[in-house]
C-alpha cells in the first residue's frame, strides 16, 4: 500500500500579521515548516510532496528539503489562491498512489501515531481525518452574534489534519471542485462530503497538533518545540 503525504505551505498567513509567512518562521532554530517534514520523514509514508508559493521553491528545496536531507520529499509543487486549489495541485502531482494525506505544513507538532491512525482508518473505511473532542462548548451564531444553536459537547469534534483519503476518492472529488469560485471549502473532509456526500471518519488527533494560525500561537507552539527539543514529547 503506497502512501503519499501533501503538505500544504503556499497559504499567505494573514492572520498571523507577520513580514515572515508563518510556515517559514523560526521556532527553537528550525523553520517551522521543517517539524512536520521531520515527522513525515520518520513515519510511514513513502513520498511526501511539499506545495509552496511561486517565490519560496527555491528556498524551500536549498534550505528545507536538502538541507536537512528530507529524502521523502519527491516533489516541490507552486500551489494556488486558495487552500483547496493547493491541495489540487498536489493530488495532481502525485504519482500513482493508494493513500493521499493531506496535512497543514502550519501543524509542526503532528506525531507519526496520528499519521499511523489517519492511514489504517482511510485504507478500511476510505477516510480517515485527525480530530479531536471538543474542551470547549460550542455554538453556532447568527450573523448578528446571536446563538442560534448549541451542539451537544460529546458529538463536537475538533477537526485537524492529515486528513488521509483513498487516493481515487479525493482525486475525483477535487476535480469536481477545482474549477469552481463559488466555494468556501476549508478542509478536505468538506470536499468529500460536499461533492461525493459520504461522511468522513474521525480518528484521534492530538491536542498539541495546534495550527499555527495567529500571533499567541506562537508561545504555545515555542514551548511544545522547546520540549521536542528537550526530548519531552
Ligand atoms: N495553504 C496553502 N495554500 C493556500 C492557503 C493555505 O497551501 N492558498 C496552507 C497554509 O500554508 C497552511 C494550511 O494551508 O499550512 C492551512 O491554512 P491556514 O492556516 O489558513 O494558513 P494561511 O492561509 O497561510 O493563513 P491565513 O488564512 O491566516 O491567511
Ligand atoms: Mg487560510
Amino acid at each position: 500500500m503506497k502512501c503519499t503525504a501533501i503538505v500544504l505551505a503556499a497559504g499567505k498567513g494573514s492572520r498571523m500579521k507577520s513580514s515572515v509567512q508563518k510556515q517559514y518562521m523560526e521556532l527553537e532554530g528550525f523553520p517551522l515548516i521543517y517539524y512536520a517534514l521531520r515527522t513525515f520523514e520518520k513515519s510511514c509514508v513513502d513520498e511526501v510532496i511539499l506545495v509552496t508559493g511561486q517565490e519560496e521553491v527555491g528556498y524551500c528545496r536549498a534550505e528545507i528539503v536538502d538541507k536537512y536531507q528530507f529524502l521523502k520529499v519527491k516533489k516541490i509543487v507552486v500551489g494556488g489562491s486558495e487552500r483547496y486549489l493547493s491541495v489540487y495541485q498536489g493530488l495532481c502531482a502525485a504519482d500513482y498512489t493508494d493513500i493521499v494525506l493531506i496535512h497543514d505544513g502550519a501543524r509542526p507538532f503532528v506525531t507519526k501515531e496520528v499519521i499511523e491512525r489517519t492511514i489504517l482508518a482511510a485504507a478500511q473505511y476510505g477516510s480517515g481525518v485527525a480530530a479531536v473532542p471538543s474542551k470547549d462548548t460550542v455554538k453556532l451564531a447568527d450573523s448578528s452574534q446571536f446563538a442560534i444553536q448549541t451542539p451537544p459537547r460529546e458529538e463536537v469534534w475538533i477537526v485537524q489534519t492529515p486528513q488521509a483519503f483513498q487516493f481515487p476518492l479525493v482525486f475525483q472529488a477535487y476535480q469536481k471542485v477545482a474549477g469552481r469560485q463559488d466555494v468556501a471549502l476549508t478542509d478536505d473532509a468538506m470536499v468529500i462530503e460536499t461533492v461525493l456526500h459520504k461522511p468522513v471518519k474521525l480518528v484521534m488527533g492530538s491536542y498539541r497538533n495546534i495550527k499555527v494560525t495567529t500571533p499567541e500561537d506562537l508561545d504555545i507552539a515555542a514551548a511544545f518545540a522547546a520540549a521536542d527539543k528537550k526530548g519531552e514529547i
